[in-house]
């Protein structure tokens, strides 16, 4: 882990955020690289939910979210940890964190009983901070699908089954925030709700389960890393009828990077008026605030019916990770030395080609290598750098590093026959092709 960290840092991928007054625990910054391949991730999970089905509508809903909405969604009740307090050191600890009934810190036995401590963000709404108007910071994207599920059905028409997608910021003040970015306070999600007619949620769930175990394999993760858990019925979430963790292989040991729920009728049981109109299945806190019937009706038996949903939950910022670590190499060269090479699948790779003239000051150079990045920048398949750092040794080895899968040198042949090295990540091969077919093979290359 201690490598990928320090990589991050130095190559600006992650930062530890406002380090200059101290920093603050759990909350990290994207770099410049790291913005790149974290759009890309995003991207990637985006076209494969939205626009390569045809049954999934996006959304983008808001963070400050109503208190009444988290009432209901069960996580003002029960979005909790356990908390132990050592009576001497004052530290504060996970219960299930205690080993042996020893403070983790200074060892004391002089311990609390674990007490129950809400994970969400609350902040106030409007100029007086009186505790009467707040909202919550939502501590996932879920709830918003949910309260905008008849905006969603009225306005596209869709019928069941069909899904809502949404990828955004959720925070939670997790008590112990550790592992870099694997668990941290503000993080994000990729969250798909799809919702399924009563008694086909079995089935729709196996499905997800195995079409979102493709999809990181997609993303380049091995699927030997891969392992799939069934969540104990005990450790279920107050929501779910069954629960399938994708657990992979992080530097710190085997943790979820995504949840698969079968969230029954609880969520639009939950958030619609006239419960008692409804065979609502799950246990639903009884609500009397709603204003908006969240029903759908069966348009051949005209019947109306509550959703159910199937949900995979992905972590943007474990998905980060897990792509960073996989791709992660130090490879023996065979002149004796090393080179780090990230070798990101390249629709994730930050930047897609460099473009490097010989000599940093030679005009004619340089001009035509900014003339090839302006026109491979504009076919719009992702940023492309002209690196003009003037050695060549040394822009191939950074460009490993941060998983460039090609470099483009532009030399004094270029300016007589029209022709460019292109240099392969993986395979370190160089080969001399015309600047016009240059285009192509991006493409092309860039497809594989
Ligand atoms: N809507 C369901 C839900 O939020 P979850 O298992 O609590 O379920 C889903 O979270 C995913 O969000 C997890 O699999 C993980 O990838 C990510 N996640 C949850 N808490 C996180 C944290 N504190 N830091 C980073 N990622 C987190």
């Amino acid at each position: 882990m201690e490598e990928l960290v320090s990589l991050c840092k130095r190559r600006g991928f992650i930062y530890q955020t406002n380090e200059l007054y101290g920093g603050m625990q759990g909350v990290y910054d994207y770099g410049p690289l790291g913005v790149e391949l974290k759009n890309n991730l995003k991207q990637a999970w985006w076209s494969s939910m939205v626009y390569e089905r045809d049954d999934v509508e996006g959304l983008d809903s808001s963070i400050l979210t109503h208190p009444n909405v988290l009432k209901y969604s069960g996580h003002e009740d029960t979005f909790t940890d356990p908390l132990v307090d050592c009576k001497d050191c004052k530290s504060r600890w996970r219960a299930d964190h205690i080993d042996e009934g020893k403070c983790p810190s200074c060892g004391s036995e002089n311990l609390t009983d674990p007490r129950p401590f809400n994970l969400m963000f609350k902040t106030t709404i409007g100029p007086v901070d009186d505790g009467s108007s707040f909202a919550y910071l939502r501590p996932e994207t879920a709830q918003q699908i949910f309260t905008n599920f008849k905006n969603v059905v009225d306005s596209t028409s869709r019928t069941l089954p069909f899904g809502i997608a949404q990828i955004g910021k959720a925070f939670r003040n997790e008590i112990t925030p550790r592992n870099f970015i694997f668990r941290v306070r503000e993080f994000e999600q990729m969250e798909l709700e799809f919702f399924v007619e009563p008694g086909s949620d079995d089935e729709w769930h196996t499905k997800w389960i195995e079409e979102r175990i493709n999809w990181w394999e997609k993303q380049g993760i091995n699927k030997s890393k891969l392992k799939i858990l069934e969540v104990d019925k005990e450790e279920l979430s107050h929501y779910s009828k069954k629960t399938v963790d994708i657990m992979y292989k992080f530097p710190h040991g085997l943790e979820e990077l995504e949840g698969i729920a079968n969230r029954t009728d609880f969520d639009i049981g939950s958030h619609t008026k006239n419960q008692n109109d409804y065979e609502i299945k799950s246990d639903v806190i009884r609500n009397e605030d709603s204003v908006t019937k969240l029903a759908f009706q069966n348009k051949i038996s005209n019947s109306w019916i509550i959703p159910y949903v199937i949900e995979p939950s992905a972590g943007v910022d474990r998905g980060f990770l897990a792509i960073l670590n996989e791709a992660y190499k130090i490879e023996k060269l065979e002149n004796g030395k090393e080179r780090t090479v990230l070798s990101l699948k390249s629709h994730l790779s930050p930047i897609k080609a460099a473009v490097i003239p010989l000599k940093r000051n030679n005009q004619n150079l340089v001009d035509k290598a900014m003339n090839l990045k302006n026109l491979l920048q504009s076919i719009g398949l992702g940023r492309v750098l002209l690196d003009n750092a003037g050695n060549i040794g040394k822009s191939y080895r950074r460009h490993d590093e941060i998983g460039t899968p090609m470099c483009i040198t532009i030399d004094f042949e270029t300016l007589d026959d029209n022709s460019v090295t292109i240099r392969d990540r993986d395979s370190m091969e160089q080969n001399r092709i015309k600047l016009v077919e240059v285009p192509d093979f991006f493409k092309k290359s860039l497809k594989n």
